[in-house]
């Protein structure tokens, strides 16, 4: 199999390998092997990983790939991974030896003939191209499984755009996506049987009523924009909660076993930890332009982490690691950050501390001394199905400087873009670090980074890609010049 897939490659023949790739080389005929669920994320300058569902496992899942419009290289691997409700196999090929920011055809095995997708590696680290990117958390199955325009809470308006479609909208003028835990909201299958809004789910059908929530929501987005777009992924409590949207009527008995300890979010990605030294999806950091990236997990692998079994959260999930390992991996990627080539520095982590509803106590206590000492410049949070900006902040004091130069992070909670459970409510009075919130519109955040000195972001209304909030920070970054 690899002598004749590596052959294919050799030959190089473009305008015939589709076929031969899809009918004779992988044998994709009467197997349950049409991708779906199509996704892709960074993995290092010179690397892109490339995932997809199949109903049926794969020996050797291999993507073709190539400059411009041509598809005369091949990469695969044996990854091809599941657990026992899942209905699907993943499938993870990572493509390496890329040149940074330049454009690549590819098609995965067993796709239709032309069904090629565009991928673009990521812009390395001290390029000042200027760009955007769009930030969210807490996005859901979208339609007859999740959030529709009947039967729910803050249910869509008929024919409402959603934070999907407006992505897809806008796709042309972000660069990536950013997805800061809560995907899906499949856990909240009994919720909705509870609810009424499923009524013919039973619990013995549950973990395949999960599974089918999970799909939906992965091919909602394929369909939309993780096909074009690169996909990072954070985890949120909805990736291990076993609660059913706080329904009550639960044990842990009858979770499905993809929504328990982050089993489903494990198989479906493969975040670039291995290129920063992170752990899976759950903390690892990527370079982008003028910005370095960390993503850091609010859920587990630290002190009173609400969802390990000893946490408030009661998930029983993790750790995924020995003690320590998160912090002193966060404070190690901090401390090496090259501020002349990445003068900024963004984080995200799932549960926020400053907002103005439930905070994290235990989550402040672990990051925000890091977060302070290594001058992070914007803290990202989703887990509040509202969109709240804050002004810079440390240890509670508010930075005199506001937007014009602080040295304290600048917060940001948007856990808007929508899902079954609908909308929360802000709880009054805000808090006096409390700038501008919104807690009636699904909508996300496109940030656009100008330049060492000037980052904009703006809160985009779903429904009308109106921007309801807009507000720039300014960073001398020590007399930074690009
Ligand atoms: C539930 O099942 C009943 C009986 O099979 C059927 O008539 C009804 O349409 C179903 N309802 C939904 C919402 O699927
Ligand atoms: C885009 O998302 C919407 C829900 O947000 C979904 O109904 C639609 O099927 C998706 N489009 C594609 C092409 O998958
Ligand atoms: C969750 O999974 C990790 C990794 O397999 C394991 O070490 C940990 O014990 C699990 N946690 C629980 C609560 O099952
Ligand atoms: C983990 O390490 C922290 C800090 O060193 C310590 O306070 C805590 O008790 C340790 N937890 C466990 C479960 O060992
Ligand atoms: C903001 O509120 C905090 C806590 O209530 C308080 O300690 C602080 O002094 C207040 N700051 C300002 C500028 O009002
Ligand atoms: C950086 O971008 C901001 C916002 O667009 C702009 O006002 C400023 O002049 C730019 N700075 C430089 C040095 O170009
Ligand atoms: C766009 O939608 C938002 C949220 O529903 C609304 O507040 C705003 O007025 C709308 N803007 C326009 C121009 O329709
Ligand atoms: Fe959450």
């Amino acid at each position: 199999m690899i002598v004749s897939l590596l052959s294919l490659a050799v030959i190089g023949y473009a305008a015939s390998l589709p076929t031969a790739f899809k009918d004779a080389s992988l044998d994709c005929r009467g197997k349950k092997t049409a991708p779906e669920q199509l996704h892709f994320n960074y993995a290092g300058d010179h690397g892109m990983m490339i995932s997809w569902n199949t109903e049926e496992k794969l020996e050797l899942p291999s993507v073709l790939y190539g400059r411009g419009r041509s598809l005369d290289q091949i990469a695969f691997s044996k990854v091809s991974v599941t657990y026992p409700t899942s209905t699907t196999y993943s499938n993870h090929v990572f493509i390496k030896g890329l040149e940074p920011d330049t454009e690549y055809n590819f098609a995965v095995q067993c796709a239709d003939e032309n069904d090629h997708h565009q991928f673009k590696t990521s812009l390395p680290a001290g390029n000042p191209r200027p760009y955007s990117f769009a930030f969210f958390g807490d996005l859901g199955t979208m339609g007859p499984l999740g959030l529709t325009s009947y039967g729910q809470k803050d249910a869509l308006g008929p024919g409402e755009i959603t934070t999907m479609q407006s992505l897809n909208h806008f796709k042309d003028q972000v660069e990536f996506m950013w997805h800061d835990g809560d995907l899906a909201y499949a856990d909240d299958w009994l919720k909705e049987e509870i609810d009424g809004f499923l009524p013919n789910t039973t619990v013995e059908a549950g973990a395949a009523v999960y599974e089918a929530i999970l799909n939906a929501f992965y091919n909602e987005m394929a369909g939309n924009v993780t096909m074009e777009l690169p996909y990072m992924v954070g985890p949120g409590n909805h990736e291990a909660n076993c609660d059913n949207g706080g329904s009550g009527d639960y044990t842990d008995s009858i979770c499905a076993q993809g929504q328990t300890n982050f089993t489903g979010f494990r198989n479906h990605f493969r975040m670039p930890s291995e290129q920063s030294g992170g752990l899976e999806n759950f903390w690892y950091s990527w370079d982008y332009g003028m910005v370095h990236y960390i993503q850091f997990n609010t859920e587990t692998d630290f002190l009173d982490a609400p969802d390990l079994p000893s946490g408030s959260g009661d998930e029983n999930a993790g750790p995924f690691a020995p003690n320590g390992t998160q912090l002193e991996w966060l404070k190690k990627d901090l401390a090496s950050v090259d501020r002349k080539k990445t003068p900024w520095i963004i984080v995200a982590g799932h549960r926020p501390w400053y907002v103005d509803e439930t905070k994290c106590d235990a989550c402040q206590a672990a990051f925000e001394p890091l977060l302070i000492e290594y001058g992070v410049d914007i803290a990202l949070f989703g887990h509040k199905h509202f969109y709240e900006r804050m002004t810079p902040v440390a240890n509670g004091i508010l930075d005199p400087n506001g937007l014009d130069n602080p040295s304290a992070p600048w917060y940001l909670v948007n856990g808007a873009a929508g899902h079954y459970e609908g909308l929360s409510s802000l709880t009054t009075p805000l808090e006096n670090y409390t700038v501008q919130a919104i807690d009636t519109v699904y909508g996300w955040s496109r940030f656009t980074v100008h330049n060492c000195t000037h980052i904009t972001q703006d809160f985009i209304a779903s429904a009308n890609g109106t921007v309801l909030d807009s507000a720039t920070l300014y960073k001398d970054h020590n007399g930074c010049k690009f």
